[in-house]
C-alpha cells in the first residue's frame, strides 16, 4: 500500500531498543511531554503522570529491579511452556538498561459508571466487571504515550512502549521516589537518539482486521 507524505510522522515511529549515550536536553523532555498531555482525555480528566529519568545509574537499578521482581514471580506460574517463556521475556523487559533517559507513565483514577452500580440491586458482579472492560482512564493514558511516541520520532528520537516491566511498577515507583493517591505505572518507554536502524515488524493485512459497513 502506499505511504502518504502526509502521514510521515506515523510511519517514521517504530519500537527503538538500542541508543547513543547522548543526553536527552530539557527542551526535547518538556516537548514530549507537552505533546503527549495534548491528547484527549475522558472528561478532560488527564489522569496521567509522567517521571522522566536521566540518572543513567538509577536508569540501570530500575532494570535489575525488573529481574529481581522477575525471579520473585517465576515460581508462581505453574505451567512449564508459560514459565519458560516468562523466563525468556525478561530480556524484553529490560531493553531500557541502557538509554540515555526512561519516562514512566502513571495511570490515574478514572471514575466510570460501573463504580457506581451496586451488585446485587438487579447487576450481578460479572455484569458489573464487563462494564469495566473498555478502561476509558487507561485509554486516555494511551493517547497520552501514543503523543509522546510520534512526537519523539519527528525529532529524531527512538522510544519503545514497554508494559513488560510493569509487575516491578510498585518497586521503580518507590525508587524514583514518586507517590500519588491512586496512581499506578501503565507503561514505561526508554528515550534517546537510536543506534542504528531497523524497522517494524509486519502488520496484519487490512482484509483481516478491517470490516466496512455501508
Ligand atoms: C502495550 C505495549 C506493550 C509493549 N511492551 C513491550 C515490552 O515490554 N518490551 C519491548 O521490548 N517491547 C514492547 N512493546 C513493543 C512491541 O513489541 C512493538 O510495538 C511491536 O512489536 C510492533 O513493533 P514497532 O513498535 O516497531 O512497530 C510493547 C508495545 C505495546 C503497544
Amino acid at each position: 500500500m502506499e505511504k502518504r507524505k502526509e502521514l510521515e510522522f506515523i510511519y517514521r515511529r517504530r519500537s527503538v531498543r538500542k541508543f547513543l549515550e547522548t543526553p536527552v536536553p530539557d527542551e526535547i523532555v518538556n516537548m514530549l511531554i507537552d505533546a503527549a498531555i495534548h491528547a484527549p482525555s475522558g472528561k478532560n480528566a488527564q489522569n496521567w503522570h509522567f517521571v522522566v529519568v536521566r540518572n543513567r545509574q538509577m536508569i540501570a537499578d530500575m532494570a535489575t529491579l525488573v529481574e529481581k521482581k522477575h525471579e520473585i514471580l517465576l515460581p508462581f506460574i505453574a505451567d512449564e511452556q508459560k514459565k519458560n517463556d516468562f523466563k525468556k521475556s525478561v530480556a524484553y523487559h529490560t531493553v531500557f538498561r541502557n538509554a540515555p533517559a526512561v519516562v514512566l507513565v502513571f495511570a490515574g483514577p478514572y471514575p466510570v459508571p460501573a463504580d457506581d452500580m451496586v451488585p446485587g440491586s438487579g447487576l450481578t458482579q460479572s455484569e458489573i466487571e464487563s462494564l469495566r472492560q473498555a478502561k476509558p482512564g487507561i485509554q486516555n493514558v494511551a493517547a497520552a504515550l501514543q503523543n509522546l511516541h510520534l512526537a519523539a520520532a519527528a525529532l529524531g528520537y527512538g522510544t519503545c512502549w514497554m508494559t513488560g516491566p510493569n509487575y516491578a511498577g510498585r518497586e521503580i515507583a518507590q525508587m524514583v521516589g514518586f507517590q500519588k493517591e491512586g496512581y499506578v505505572m501503565a507503561a514505561l518507554t526508554p528515550l534517546g537518539i537510536p543506534a542504528g536502524g531497523g524497522g517494524s515488524p509486519a502488520r496484519k493485512p487490512l482484509t483481516e482486521i478491517l470490516t466496512v459497513v455501508d
